[in-house]
């Protein structure tokens, strides 16, 4: 069984060639196994670009700080959100508090839920195209379909049942191509609303 076989992976996958393995990275480049460097158009993941010396440095000396919960004091959390509060929210005064992740898709799933509190609703809405997480009320948010698949077989995808339908509204105008209405939509698999499918049709 090869490496590859081990993972659990989405049908989102650059494929199996090994031509395409990626060994390194550096700013906007990939490095291949076999030895061609190509830009990576692909991602969200580095917004700085692979390796910055800087990201490199913070994530070193966060290696040799104390691995703590949040239940313990630590200087440089409450440092990083007066900074937040004050540097990104500057002159917003309905900021109170900030809380702290270890991914988007939990920090969505918590805003969402809270939502759901505070009003005492539980309908969600999301977007055409939109990606807000592969976890909790995120990926309801989400609507591209290998976010809800489960396990394949030769008689197809076993999906989850979904906690609720989400509608999805159409995206916003500047993302639909140059003529408003320019996009085919589809009844999504659950029946609720329209769907974006991957190279949207111009009409
Ligand atoms: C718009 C948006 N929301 C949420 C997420 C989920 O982030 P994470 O992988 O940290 O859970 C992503 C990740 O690409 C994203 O692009």
């Amino acid at each position: 069984m090869t490496a590859r076989r081990r993972l659990l992976s989405t049908s989102l996958t650059a494929g199996e060639s090994q031509d395409l393995r990626v060994v390194g990275g550096h700013g906007a480049w990939f490095r291949l196994a076999d030895g061609r460097e190509v830009i990576d158009a692909s991602n969200t993941a580095a917004p700085l670009g692979h390796c910055h010396p800087e990201v490199m440095e913070a994530i070193r000396r966060a290696a040799t700080a104390p691995v703590l919960n949040e239940g313990w004091q630590w200087a440089e959390r409450d440092e990083a959100a007066e900074d937040l509060v004050g540097i990104a929210f500057a002159g917003e005064d309905w900021v109170g508090a900030v809380r702290f992740f270890i991914s988007a898709s939990e920090a969505n799933d918590a805003a969402l839920a809270l939502c759901q509190a505070l009003t005492g609703r539980a309908p969600l809405a999301t977007r055409e195209r939109a990606y807000h997480g592969g976890a909790g009320l995120a990926r309801e948010l989400t609507v591209q379909p290998h976010w809800h698949g489960g396990p394949s077989s030769a008689q197809g995808v076993a999906a989850p049942p979904r906690p609720a339908p989400v509608p999805e509204l159409p995206a916003p105008r500047g993302a639909r191509g140059a003529r408003e209405g320019s996009c085919v939509s589809r009844r999504n698999r659950w029946g609720t609303g329209t769907k974006f499918s991957r190279g949207c049709a111009r009409l």
